[in-house]
């Protein structure tokens, strides 16, 4: 017997169970009913998207981007794929078993791949074409190597094969999305949303992907619901209600310690001049020589990042840096001080947090963060801000501007149980007890009804002994136990048995559907 393997969910991963999972499912009803209620509608877009798409829009110099994306080239076919890992290195030829056995696998491949530009699943261009017929040519010499073998002849074939193969063009890479803005924006651009009338307000649930370094609340696998607002105004309004919107989910939730950090990170206008500013402060050798390696290369390529990060040891320099608050040009000046009124007259309180700069490249003017002390290490529970550019950025139309949060559901629910005050729960109303065969056609008969009714009800498959059925009943905190047994059945009457407090009545079969609407 080989010997069995125990597999396990893949590291940062993990499975929700019930009755955890009856908490998920409360709180995604409560967020859509939230949004909802601001007039969001649902957006659902694919969880893999052209690796290019988040490239770009996240930034090359961000972690998520250089670190943290899970990232593979599809090639349209598990069979090409299995083919091109087979033939990617340089084969040993000099062996007649081993030529014959490659050049059959080369010739599979070449078919392989020109089906697989014949139907688009790769590039149907020219280096493509040509990279094909080479093959076929290295084919041919292969199998046309005469022994005894010439070394040089059989080097050269099998290191051109290769480094052709090594060199096709299997199209863009794809990655599993590690968060939706980007998918959203090019869902927007894709169906031409801004001709729909007024702002386009959109919502979102749903896992996304990064390779971080899992601990609790961080993980590999990890659901955001987010929100974005896309459309031609940047009214502080839109931002202040977004963020109202988010602190209203708090409450439902009864999460009550909450910070709301809020920061404007300025425009294109007013960036340029702030980010020289604190490259020029990096540079000087003092600092730069505190910085590691990440933060070091940062300084040339894009500074901000700088601020967010995560490392402790540069945590005393970051705090004096130069604040961007301080390089504001006059109109996100106008814009944050609009903000904040308009978050005053929400009565949503707020702290200022002038380093907020956020770990994403497509930002500008507002940021916020929602941090819980409840939550430990990891303890953002939500993000977001403003991406005027990012439209246009993504090849759209001029003039969109979009503002958005996602929050990290993981972290909420971890919140929401730590504040003890939302238990959810999912409750047997009906266990059916039933006895012997003549009543089980009356038992699935019931069953359906009382779910019809849109109770949830247990049937046991097989028959139970009345005792057992009790038990189990318990054990599932069902509220109430239907008997049916022989003797309901002679006398046409059920029981009820209420085990809250064990109060057992008969009740006729046409009584039952009002008796369980009234014990709502
Ligand atoms: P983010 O700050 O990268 O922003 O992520 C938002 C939230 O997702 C975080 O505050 C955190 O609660 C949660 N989160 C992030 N990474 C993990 C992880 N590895 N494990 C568990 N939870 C995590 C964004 O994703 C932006 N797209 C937000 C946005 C929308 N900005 C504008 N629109």
């Amino acid at each position: 017997m080989p010997e069995q393997r125990k597999f396990r969910a893949i590291k940062g991963t993990r499975d929700i169970l019930p009755p955890d999972s009856a908490l998920w499912n409360w709180f995604e009803k409560t967020a859509r009913g939230v949004m909802e209620s601001y007039n969001f509608g649902e957006i659902r877009t694919p969880i893999f998207e052209d690796t290019e798409l988040f490239a770009r829009s996240i930034g090359a110099e961000t972690d998520v981007v250089n670190k943290e994306m899970y990232s593979f080239r599809d090639f349209g076919s598990t069979e090409l794929e299995k083919y091109y890992w087979m033939l990617f290195d340089v084969a040993p030829l000099d062996d007649s078993g081993v030529r014959q056995n490659y050049t059959e696998r080369l010739d599979e491949f070449i078919s392989l791949l020109e089906t697989a530009c014949h139907d688009g699943e790769i590039p149907r261009s020219q280096e493509n074409a040509r990279a094909i017929n080479g093959l076929r040519t290295l084919c041919r010499q292969a199998r046309q190597l005469k022994d005894p073998l010439d070394r040089e002849d059989v080097t050269r074939i099998a290191e051109h094969i290769s480094q052709i193969v090594c060199g096709l063009d299997l199209g863009p890479s794809t990655t599993l999305r590690p968060e939706a803005t980007a998918s959203v924006v090019r869902a927007y651009i894709e169906h031409g949303m801004q001709m729909r009338s007024g702002d386009q307000k959109l919502y979102y649930i749903g896992p996304m992907f990064r390779r971080e370094r899992p601990q609790k609340g961080r993980y590999r696998q990890f659901y955001q619901i987010g929100a974005e607002v896309l459309g031609t105004s940047d009214a502080p309004a839109i931002d202040a209600e977004l963020i109202e919107m988010l602190t209203v989910l708090l409450e439902r939730c009864q999460i009550e310690k909450y910070t709301l950090l809020i920061n404007s990170i300025g425009c294109q206008n007013c960036r340029p001049a702030y980010v020289e500013t604190l490259r020029e402060k990096l540079r000087e050798p003092e600092i730069f020589s505190k910085l590691g390696a990440d933060s070091r290369r940062r300084v040339e390529t894009n500074p901000l990042r700088v601020m967010d990060s995560k490392l402790p040891e540069e945590q005393a320099i970051i705090e004096k840096l130069p604040k961007i608050s301080e390089h504001l040009c006059a109109d996100c000046r106008e814009h944050y001080e609009k903000l904040k009124k308009e978050l005053k007259l929400r009565e949503v309180p707020f702290t200022e947090s002038p380093r907020l700069v956020r770990g994403l490249d497509y930002y500008m003017r507002t940021t916020f963060e929602i941090t819980s002390p409840i939550l430990g290490a990891q303890n953002a529970l939500c993000g977001g801000g403003r991406y005027d550019g990012l439209v246009e950025m993504l090849g759209g139309p001029k003039g969109i501007r979009g503002i958005g949060f996602a929050l990290g559901e993981d972290r909420f629910i971890d919140a929401i149980q730590e504040a003890k005050k939302i238990h959810a729960t999912r409750t047997v109303d009906v266990f059916v007890a039933w006895m012997g065969q003549q009543a089980y056609p009356t038992a699935v008969r019931l069953a359906r009804v009382l779910r019809g009714e849109k109770h949830t009800v247990e049937l046991p498959p097989g028959e139970m002994k009345f005792r057992k059925a009790l038990e189990r009943a318990d054990k599932m905190g069902a509220r109430h136990v239907l008997i049916i047994g022989d003797d309901e059945i002679a006398s046409d009457m059920l029981s009820i048995k209420r085990l809250a407090d064990g109060k057992q009545e008969k009740i006729s079969e046409e009584a039952l559907v009002d008796y369980f609407r009234g014990a709502r």
